[in-house]
């Protein structure tokens, strides 16, 4: 029985991918901050009777630590892991800066610092594996946002656009320094935009933004059920590559593209591991 662990695995895309290989027969690590949607899954996993089995782990992935302990809770409880899937993110596109209890900014923790945390942290479980494979889903390679090296905790000029672009451009350069990493190559890494996708996504924008949003989806967005057929392609056919990435079904250039910058790959690396003291 494979076992596929997904953040954000209660709601949306991260959602929608459990079921599919719940379905499989696979077992499903699904992982999430609110209990309630953690039931309601496994209710909903019940009433399908499918071969595979869920499990749902309550965590905060804001939280460094909590990340850890996540990381500590897998290993010691599956052993192995064939596929990781990362997909939880809370956009907060207007509004305060927010800090964690860490001292992080709010988006570099969740959408940035918890992938880092967890890739790295799952490493050894994914490669007593046959064909693993992680998954950080985002925006890989759109040339929108920058790092601010000088300010990566965004403490002067944050907005919350920033921030969020910010995160992804942080994510194209993981998968890069992963890949470095990981040379000798058994896992694949894939960054993967999904296009627009009709999720729960627009729920935490503020009202006016909310609206809209919602509407554009109704109009112009791919259902969940549509939009995870070509990643469980990717996902049960990886690249032989330990990196690339993809657009929907469209692999992205990587050579040429500043985002996947080696150098600055190797430095946020570096960074990454001071901030959360691996180094
Ligand atoms: N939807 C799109 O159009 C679109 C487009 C491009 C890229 N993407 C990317 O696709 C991925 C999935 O997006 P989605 O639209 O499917 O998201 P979504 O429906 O909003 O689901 C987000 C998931 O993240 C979890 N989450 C949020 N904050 C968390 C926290 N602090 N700790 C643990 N889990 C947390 C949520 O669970 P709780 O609520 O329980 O915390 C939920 O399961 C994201 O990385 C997004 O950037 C989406």
């Amino acid at each position: 029985m494979q076992t596929v662990v997904i953040t954000g695995g209660t709601d949306g895309l991260g959602r929608g991918l459990a079921l599919h290989y719940l379905n499989e027969g696979a077992r499903v690590i699904a992982i999430g901050s609110t209990p309630e949607k953690g039931e309601a899954l496994v209710a909903e996993a019940k009433k399908l009777s499918a071969e595979g089995q869920v499990h749902f782990l309550r965590a905060d992935l804001t939280s460094v630590a909590s990340t850890r302990r996540l990381v500590e809770e897998i290993e010691n409880t599956y052993a192995s892991v064939d596929k990781l899937i990362l997909c939880a993110q809370r956009y907060r596109l207007f509004g305060k800066r927010s800090v964690t209890p860490e001292g992080y900014e709010h988006s570099f923790a969740l959408a940035y610092l918890s992938r880092f945390v967890l890739s790295y942290g799952l490493l050894d479980a994914l490669r007593c594996t046959k064909q693993p494979v992680i998954m950080n889903v985002g925006t890989p390679g759109i040339g929108l946002g920058k790092i601010q090296w000088d300010d990566l905790q965004l403490e002067r000029g944050y907005n919350g656009n920033k921030a969020t672009l910010q995160s992804f451009r942080a994510n194209d350069l993981l998968g890069v320094a992963f890949a470095e990493e990981n040379a000798s190559g058994s896992v694949s890494y894939i960054g993967y935009n999904p296009g627009v996708v009709s999720t729960g996504m627009p729920n935490s924008l503020p009202l006016p933004l909310k609206i809209m949003t919602k509407a554009t989806f109704a109009i112009a967005a791919t259902p969940v059920r549509k939009a995870v057929l070509p990643m469980v392609e990717l996902l049960d056919n990886p690249p032989r590559e330990t990196f690339t990435a993809h657009w929907k079904k469209k692999p992205v250039k990587l050579q040429g593209n500043k985002a996947f910058d080696l150098a600055d790959a190797r430095r946020l690396k570096l960074v990454t591991e001071e901030l959360v003291g691996t180094r």
